[in-house]
């Protein structure tokens, strides 16, 4: 079974979350191509999507949006599982309504749409991002569960499995 792996992110952190998703099924024993979405020219052969995007003011990246768009039609009849990397869920970290960035998702039918908390490292960021991010009352530290992102991994192996 090929499963493609593809993610969006500005600073590194949704990418290593990715890897490890993309790591986890490899390791079940699936095919996993793993790609930026704008190196994606084509859903043929693939049997599942896993998606993913940090998310940034609120809303997925473009590529990922883009990504979305371009293969909506297809996505649409193959199980798809989206992720979002965010601040989400970090402590004192102002909530953000999740529902923001489903649009994205509304023209496919994903499984499911997974929030996981990410990265803050000012030292990484530019002076632009990291006032944003300050005012936001983003917490510095990296967040990443990856005991939870390895589950949710297997859970997917698990129901690809029963498919
Ligand atoms: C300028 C900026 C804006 C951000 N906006 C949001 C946001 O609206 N919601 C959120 O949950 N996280 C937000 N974040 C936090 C990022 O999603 C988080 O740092 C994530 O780990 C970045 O992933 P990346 O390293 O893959 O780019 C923002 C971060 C920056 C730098």
């Amino acid at each position: 079974m090929k499963v493609l792996v593809t993610a969006a992110s500005h600073h590194g952190a949704t990418i290593e979350v990715a890897d490890a998703i993309a790591r986890h099924l490899t390791s079940d024993g699936f095919e996993v191509v793993r790609k930026s979405p704008e190196e994606v020219d084509s859903l043929d052969g693939f049997d599942a999507v896993i998606c993913g995007s940090a998310v940034y003011m609120t809303q997925w990246l473009p590529e990922a949006h883009d990504f979305m768009e371009r293969f909506a039609q297809q996505l649409h009849k193959l199980p798809v599982w989206a992720f979002s990397v965010g601040m989400n869920g970090v402590p004192k970290h102002v909530p953000q309504d999740p529902s923001r960035i489903g649009p994205v998702l509304t023209r496919v039918d994903a499984k499911e749409l997974r929030s996981f908390a990410g990265r803050y490292d000012p030292s990484i960021l530019s002076l632009r991002e990291r006032a944003i991010v300050r005012l936001a009352g983003a917490v510095e530290g990296d967040f990443r569960d990856w005991n939870a992102i390895d589950q949710w991994a297997e859970s997917i192996a698990q129901q690809l499995k029963q498919d």
